[in-house]
C-alpha cells in the first residue's frame, strides 16, 4: 500500500469532486432531477408492450452507427440520418465535445449560470475554458460574449436553460452563430417545454449543434439516451471521438418505439405547462418567494432566507434542488413541475414556512 502514495494523492487532489446525488436514502417527492412526472403508466406499457428482443441482439455487438435509430430520429424531425448522433444522454455527449475541445485546443466558452457538467467535465478534460455570465435579469450577455469569441472557440449555451429556467431569444442566438466560425452548442435538453427549436436552423448555419434528450419529456431517464443534429461532418467527428457501440442495443429500440408514442409525450408536456403556469402564478402572490418566468419543466425562485425554506420543504418531503452556489444565483431554488395536486401541497407548505 505504500508505493502508490505520490500519484495517488495527485489523482485524490484531482478528483475530489465526485458528483453525489442529492437526497440518497431521504423519503419525498423527487423534485430535484426534472425529470417528467406527468406520464402514466399507460405510455411505458405501450413502451413494452412491442419491443421484443432476439437472442443476437444480446450476444452480438450492436450496429456501432446507429443506424436505424438515427433513421427514426431524422424522420421524426425531418431531417437527413447523416445529421444524428445519437449517445448516452446528453452527458455523454458533453464528454465527447469536451474531448474535441481538448484535442483540438479548440477553447470552450461557457455561459454561465448553467448545467454544471460542462465545467466539470472541461475541467476533467483540462480544456481551455472562458466563463461569461448571463445578464442580472439572465438574459445574454451578446456584447460580453462576442468579446470572447474566435473562430476556434466552441460556445456552449443551454436554451432553454438549467436552472434559470429561460429560453433566450430566437435571434440573439441566431446572431451569435452567424457572428464567428467556431461552434455554437446549444442544449436543447428542455424544449419540448420551450418556444421553439433551431434545429431546422441547422440547414443554414453549419456551426451550429444542438443537443437533445430523451430524459426529461420524453421521460427516460433511466435508459441514458439523447442525440445531436449537426452538420453530417460534425457528426462525423462525433463518431470519431465517440467509444464504439455508442449506445446499447436494448435501449435503441425502447427510443425507437418511445418516438411513435409522442401522443403521450406532448400530452403530458401540455399538462406540465398548466400546472406550471399555475405555480409561477401562485408563487407570484407569495411575500418573500420570486419565481422567475419558465420555458422548462422546473422553476427557478429564490427566497429570503432560502437555507430555512429549503429545509422547512425537505422536512415535508420536498426534495427540491439548492441551486445557490451558482453564479447569480444568490438564494436560488429550483423545483421540477409535480402534478397538480404535489404542486397545490408544495405551495402550501412555502406559505405556511413564510407566511405568505
Ligand atoms: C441542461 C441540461 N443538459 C443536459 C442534461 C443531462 O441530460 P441527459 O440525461 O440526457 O444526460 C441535463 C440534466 O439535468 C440538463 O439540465
Amino acid at each position: 500500500m505504500k508505493n502508490g502514495g505520490v500519484f495517488l494523492d495527485k489523482l485524490r487532489r484531482f478528483y475530489k469532486h465526485i458528483y453525489e446525488e442529492p437526497y440518497t436514502g431521504v423519503e419525498g417527492y423527487r423534485l430535484f432531477y426534472n425529470e417528467n412526472l406527468f406520464l402514466e403508466d399507460n405510455y411505458y406499457r405501450a413502451l413494452f408492450k412491442e419491443v421484443e428482443f432476439e437472442e443476437d441482439e444480446l450476444r452480438f455487438y450492436s450496429d456501432p452507427y446507429c443506424r436505424s435509430l438515427s433513421e427514426e430520429i431524422a424522420s421524426f424531425l425531418g431531417i437527413t440520418p447523416d445529421m444524428v448522433f445519437v449517445g448516452n444522454g446528453v452527458d455523454a455527449l458533453i464528454s465527447i465535445i469536451m474531448d474535441i475541445a481538448a484535442a483540438s485546443r479548440s477553447r470552450v466558452v461557457i455561459v454561465e449560470p448553467t448545467f454544471g457538467m460542462y465545467k466539470s467535465k472541461a475541467k476533467v478534460k483540462n480544456c481551455k475554458t472562458t466563463t461569461v455570465l448571463l445578464q442580472k435579469n439572465y438574459a445574454l450577455n451578446l456584447e460580453d460574449i462576442h468579446s470572447n469569441l474566435s473562430d476556434d472557440s466552441i460556445l456552449i449555451i443551454c436554451s432553454p436553460n438549467n436552472p434559470t429556467g429561460n429560453q433566450f431569444e430566437r435571434e440573439d442566438m441566431l446572431s451569435l452563430v452567424e457572428s464567428f466560425k467556431g461552434l455554437l452548442v446549444v442544449d436543447e435538453t428542455y424544449v419540448e417545454y420551450g418556444r421553439y427549436t433551431l434545429v431546422n436552423d441547422i440547414e443554414d448555419h453549419e456551426n451550429l449543434v444542438i443537443l437533445r434528450s430523451f430524459s426529461k419529456a420524453w421521460g427516460l431517464a433511466g435508459l441514458r439516451a439523447g442525440y445531436s443534429v449537426c452538420h453530417p461532418d460534425i457528426a462525423k467527428a462525433f463518431a470519431g471521438s465517440s467509444d464504439p457501440y455508442p449506445m446499447p442495443s436494448i435501449v435503441k429500440k425502447i427510443v425507437a418505439r418511445a418516438l411513435k408514442l409522442s401522443d403521450y409525450v406532448y400530452e403530458a408536456v401540455e399538462e406540465a405547462i398548466r400546472v406550471r403556469k399555475y405555480m409561477y402564478e401562485e408563487m407570484l402572490d407569495i411575500n418573500g418567494v420570486r419565481p422567475y418566468p419558465s420555458d422548462t419543466n422546473f422553476i427557478f425562485f429564490k427566497a429570503e432566507d432560502s437555507r430555512r425554506l429549503l429545509e422547512e420543504l425537505v422536512s415535508k418531503g420536498f426534495l427540491i434542488r439548492d441551486v445557490s452556489d451558482k453564479p447569480l444565483c444568490e438564494d436560488g431554488l429550483r423545483v421540477t413541475i409535480p402534478p397538480k395536486e404535489i404542486a397545490e401541497n408544495f405551495l402550501k407548505a412555502i406559505r405556511d414556512k413564510v407566511g405568505g
